[in-house]
């Protein structure tokens, strides 16, 4: 397991370092966490406050509900251009990283 997470993650990062973001790694965690911090962290960082310099939202902040931030992850949405789709993950992962994603608020 964590051989397997941390080539998982090895995988990201030379995505990230070729620049390539349409060929992401595939994995059958239903683990929002772990879902997270491969697919959401590099840019919304592990808390969710986002990066204001490089104009990457705190994404915990989000006012957008579970069902429609689902649809973001799946498809993207055309009002939020640079926020990159996942359509890879199935609809179970995508949930569970909404429920970590909200998880991370101050007011938990
Ligand atoms: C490549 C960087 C990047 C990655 C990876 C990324 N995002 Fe984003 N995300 C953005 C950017 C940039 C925006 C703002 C989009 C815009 O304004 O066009 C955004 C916007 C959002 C928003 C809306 C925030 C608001 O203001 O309501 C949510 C929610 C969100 N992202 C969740 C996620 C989740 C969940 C993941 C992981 C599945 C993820 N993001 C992965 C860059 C990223």
């Amino acid at each position: 397991m964590k051989n397997s997470s941390s080539a998982i993650l090895s995988a990201v990062f030379a995505l990230l370092l070729s620049g390539c973001s349409d060929s992401t790694p595939q994995t059958d965690s239903t683990d929002g966490k772990e879902l997270y911090s491969l697919y959401c962290e590099t840019c919304h960082k592990s808390d969710g406050s986002g990066n204001f310099l490089k104009g990457i939202p705190a994404n915990r902040l989000t006012r957008l509900q579970k069902d429609q931030i689902i649809l973001l992850i799946h498809q993207g949405d055309p009002s939020l251009p640079d926020m990159p789709a996942f359509s890879n993950l199935t609809e179970q992962q995508a949930a569970a990283i909404v429920d970590h994603l909200y998880s991370l608020r101050a007011d938990r």
